[in-house]
């Protein structure tokens, strides 16, 4: 459904930003979708809704939110909550150090505010993983305050009204449309407006295929839209390629448990468990020399898909391979495997966060394999 106003498409694009204010936030009141987070917006309901929105879809997000709420109902359970549980509660969400700094600001906001997340902007902005984004959706959804609260959807839009040429990956130019942005925020409604320009983001002038300018209500004042070059917009910058990292990934099984181990605890998915893995794709006889080496007798070994996932930085290109035998633990312990944890597979699911990169050899683990079941699957 159409909400166009017919203001001149030069309004906009020429600093006057203020022009789209008032068609946005009509449309906003008529199009808002319901979620979790909108309902009650505490700060701290807001704030972790914020977190978990910065590189996830919205669908995808609300049963981890409503999960996590029920949880964590505040911020003094975060504080105290135990490095487990809460990996557990964001497995699947991937970008683990989200849930990390969350952890930690919560701890700053028992230490240093007695409890209450800060309502000023630059307090906000001096908590683990707060940049000016969140702030600026905490200080203005939670405590009506007129702040900009910038993301990719938003810059994407506003690069289409203005045909902007900028580079929106570029922070300085994050900083020149937060500026641009402040000028024009609606004093009794910056929360709704914040939320609106993300909400047409999403919904209507969408990253990927055609925008829906037909249900656009700022159609009529956008330039790329006038010149039918929307998806020229934003434009990119020539990207660097991610580095690729080949792995071979084994899932060693008993009867009923399977090996894993536990990640570093700084870096690339800290903390969280995964499967015994080597460097570069091997063949079966190399896996099982590996094998012999560590003193794992393997009744057999079988190879399972291979699996590629895509991490901001780099790529890991995965070969898998099934690997039965009667006794997982080695009788000598090695250096190779002397963190190594022999689980069951249901507490896999319960208990040790792996994440979602395995997510192609995890599935492996939810049938509780016999034998039988194992040939069953395997072959
Ligand atoms: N994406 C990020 N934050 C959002 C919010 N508050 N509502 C809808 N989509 C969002």
């Amino acid at each position: 459904m159409s909400d166009q106003v017919n203001v001149p498409a030069d309004a906009a694009a020429s600093g006057g930003l203020q022009a789209i204010v008032e068609p946005l936030l009509a449309w906003y009141d008529r199009h808002r979708r319901i979620l979790p987070w909108r309902e009650q917006p505490t700060a701290y309901r807001v704030w972790v809704s914020e977190i978990m929105l910065q590189q996830t879809r919205v669908e995808a997000v609300k049963p981890y939110y409503e999960q996590f709420m029920r949880a964590l109902p505040d911020v003094e359970t975060l504080a105290c909550a135990d490095e487990e549980t809460l990996l557990k509660l964001w497995e699947g969400l991937g970008y683990y150090n989200r849930v990390r700094n969350l952890q930690k600001a919560a701890r700053q906001i028992m230490e240093v505010h007695g409890g209450r997340i800060p309502d000023t902007y630059e307090q906000l902005l001096s908590l683990s993983g707060i940049g000016s984004y969140t702030a600026g959706a905490v200080a203005s959804i939670a405590y009506g305050k007129p702040y900009p609260a910038v993301d990719g959807n938003v810059l994407r839009v506003l690069a289409r009204i203005r045909k902007d040429e900028r580079l929106i990956s570029e922070q300085k130019v994050k900083q020149a449309v937060e500026r641009e942005l402040q000028d024009v925020m609606p004093d009794g409604r910056p929360g709704d407006f914040n939320q609106a320009m993300m909400e047409i983001g999403a919904c209507v002038c969408t990253p990927s295929g055609a925008p829906d300018c037909g249900s656009c209500p700022l159609a009529d004042l956008c330039l790329a839209h006038r010149d039918g070059v929307e998806t020229a917009y934003p434009k990119k910058a020539s990207g660097k390629a991610r580095a690729v990292e080949q792995k071979t990934v084994l899932v060693i099984r008993d009867e009923d448990r399977v090996a894993l181990r536990r990640r570093p605890a700084q870096g690339l998915l800290a903390g969280m468990y995964e499967f015994p893995w080597l460097e570069g794709h091997c063949t079966q006889e190399e896996v099982a020399d590996y094998l012999n080496r560590i003193g794992i007798k393997a009744i057999r070994i079988l190879p399972l898909q291979d699996a590629k996932h895509i991490f901001t930085h780099k790529e890991w290109h995965m070969k898998g391979y099934g690997i039965q035998t009667d006794e997982l633990e080695p009788r000598a312990r090695s250096a190779e495997t002397q963190d190594w944890i022999y689980i069951r597979s249901e507490e896999t699911r319960h208990k040790y966060p792996i994440p979602t990169a395995f997510a192609a050899y995890t599935q492996l683990l939810k049938i509780k394999l016999g034998k039988e079941n194992w040939k069953e699957e395997q072959e």
